[in-house]
C-alpha cells in the first residue's frame, strides 16, 4: 500500500480546486507560457495549471499519483476540446518513464512538495528539463499564518505521529531545504530563485460550507477528523478549523468566501 497515494485518493480533490482555478489561471498568464512550448506539470491534479496552459496553446503533460484526479483531468480536457492536454499516473519521485530533456518548463503547484523522497523529486524535475529550461514550484510555507499553513499545522496536531523517516512536504517551504535539493541534483544556489506569492481560494458559500469541504473532501484533513473522531476530540479540530476560515474570510460578503495563502514560489534557471 502506498500512503502517499492512499492519501489523495481518499477524498476529491477537484472539491478544492474549483476554489482555485482565478489563481492558476493567473499563475499561467505570469510565468508567460506561450504556444508549443512543452510543459509538465507534476502533482497536477485535475489540472488547476496545466489546463489553463494548454489553453495557450502549450503541449502539456499532467502526471499525479491519484488515479481519480488523472481521470477527473482527462476528462476536463476532452469537455474543453483540448487535444494539447493529457494526464496520466506516476509518482514525482519516480518518473523514470518519462525521457531526459523532455520538456522546457517543469510546473509544480502544491503537487511535488508531497511526494517522497524529496531528493529524488529535485533530481527527476531537473532531468526531465531540458537545459537552458525552467522549473518552477509553488510550496506552502511552514508556521506561514495564511491558510493552507494553518490547516496542515492544526490538522497535524490532531494527527498520529508520521511514521519514522517520513520528511515533512513543508520542508520544501524552507530556502536552505530547497537549495540543498537542488544543489543534490546539480544545480547551483546561484541559478534558484525564491519569492513569496498568493493564491486566492474563492467559494461560493460561507467560511464554514468552504471548511465542509476540505472535511468531505480534503485527504489530510479528512485523515485528521479520523483521528481526533477516534480520541473523542472531532469537536475541538472542527472548532480550530471554523474558527481559522473565519478569520482569514476577506470576502465583503458574508455568504461567500475569499481566503488567501501565501507560498514560496521556487523557480529554477535549468543549467
Ligand atoms: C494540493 S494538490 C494540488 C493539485 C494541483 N497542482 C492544483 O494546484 O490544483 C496536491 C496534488 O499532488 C498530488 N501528489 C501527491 N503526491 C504525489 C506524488 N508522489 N507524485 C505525483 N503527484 C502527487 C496529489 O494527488 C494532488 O493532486
Amino acid at each position: 500500500m502506498n500512503a502517499n497515494k492512499a492519501l489523495w485518493e481518499k477524498g476529491d480533490f477537484t472539491r478544492i480546486a474549483e476554489s482555485m482555478r482565478a489563481s492558476g489561471e493567473a499563475l499561467v498568464d505570469d510565468l508567460g507560457i506561450t504556444e508549443g512550448q512543452r510543459i509538465l506539470d507534476l502533482g497536477c491534479g485535475d489540472g488547476t495549471t496545466a489546463v489553463p496552459a494548454a489553453r495557450r496553446g502549450a503541449e502539456v503533460l499532467g502526471v499525479d499519483i491519484a488515479r481519480n484526479l488523472v481521470a477527473a483531468g482527462n476528462a476536463r480536457a476532452e469537455r474543453e476540446g483540448l487535444a494539447n492536454v493529457r494526464f496520466q499516473e506516476g509518482d514525482a519521485s519516480d518518473l523514470s518513464e518519462l525521457g531526459d530533456d523532455s520538456f522546457d518548463a517543469v510546473l509544480s503547484m502544491f503537487g511535488a512538495m508531497f511526494a517522497p523522497r524529496p531528493f529524488d523529486v529535485a533530481k527527476e524535475m531537473i532531468r526531465t528539463t531540458r537545459p537552458g529550461g525552467t522549473v518552477v514550484m509553488g510550496n506552502w510555507i511552514p508556521n506561514d499564518p495564511t491558510l493552507v499553513a494553518q490547516i496542515l499545522r492544526i490538522s497535524s496536531a490532531y494527527s498520529p505521529p508520521p511514521p519514522e523517516g517520513f520528511v515533512s512536504p513543508m520542508t520544501w517551504g524552507v530556502e536552505e531545504n530547497v537549495i540543498e535539493r537542488f544543489e543534490g541534483a546539480g544545480v547551483s544556489a546561484d541559478r534558484i530563485a525564491f519569492e513569496r506569492s498568493t493564491y486566492r481560494f474563492e467559494h461560493p458559500g460561507t467560511p464554514s460550507s468552504f471548511l465542509d469541504v476540505f472535511r468531505r473532501y480534503y485527504g489530510p484533513t479528512m485523515n485528521a477528523f479520523e483521528a481526533a473522531e477516534a480520541d473523542g476530540r472531532a469537536d475541538a479540530l472542527h472548532g480550530e478549523l471554523e474558527a481559522l476560515f473565519g478569520e482569514q474570510n476577506e470576502s465583503s460578503s458574508p455568504d461567500t468566501t475569499s481566503i488567501a495563502a501565501t507560498y514560496l514560489r521556487v523557480s529554477v534557471a535549468v543549467p
